[in-house]
């Protein structure tokens, strides 16, 4: 099945079978391999990807429901930084230092990036709701709250300050640091 849609703003063309699922696609076809493979059945939020803005589980995700479709990938949040949002997380996940293994931070960052666009002031509750299928074997559950809240934070401040334009050296004084300790439970709790 021959396939058209576009990835991180580039238009691509892939032949594939129908039920190939996205995550292949993207980083078989694509080269794109950044997205992750953890469970392969939607329960580790590894593989996560926006579809026209939505995050969803590319492991589960059939090719043939991208057809004309818009993708984001993490190469495409970080190497870009497309909006706002993804520039703040990737700025506050940098300052808190929250990465420790890597393996499902691509994940972390899509959902995070996603929940501050639909809500740009989320509680802990709504952090912790949001992001609990998004599973981290490194247990950075704090740093990632913690980052997210950052990155709100910024996001306020730069709507203040610019309500057009955000410009991330205006925030980045804002002096958070990584202080957990060890023995993180997840997301906070
Ligand atoms: S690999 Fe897709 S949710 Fe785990
Ligand atoms: S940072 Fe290692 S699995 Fe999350």
């Amino acid at each position: 099945m021959k396939l058209s849609f576009t990835v991180n703003g580039q238009l691509q063309t892939v032949d594939v079978e129908p039920d190939t699922p996205l995550l292949w696609v993207i980083r078989d076809h694509l080269n794109l391999t950044g997205t992750k493979f953890g469970c392969g059945i939607a329960q580790c939020g590894a593989c996560t990807v926006h579809l026209n803005g939505t995050p969803v589980r590319s492991c589960m995700m059939p090719a043939s429901g991208i057809q004309n479709q818009n993708i984001t990938t993490i190469e495409g949040v970080t190497e870009s930084k497309l909006s706002a949002e993804s520039q703040a997380i990737t700025n506050a996940w940098e300052e808190l230092a929250v990465v420790q293994c890597g393996y499902c931070q691509s994940g972390q960052i899509m959902s995070a990036t996603a929940l501050l666009k639909q809500n740009p002031k989320p509680t802990d509750k709504d952090i912790d709701n949001y992001m609990s299928g998004n599973i981290c074997r490194c247990n950075t559950y704090v740093r990632i709250k913690k980052a997210i809240k950052l990155a709100s934070d910024n996001l306020a401040i730069a709507s203040v300050d610019s309500p057009i334009f955000y410009d991330a050296s205006k925030v980045a004084s804002s002096n958070h640091t990584a202080t957990e300790a060890e023995g993180e439970t997840h997301h906070g709790a």
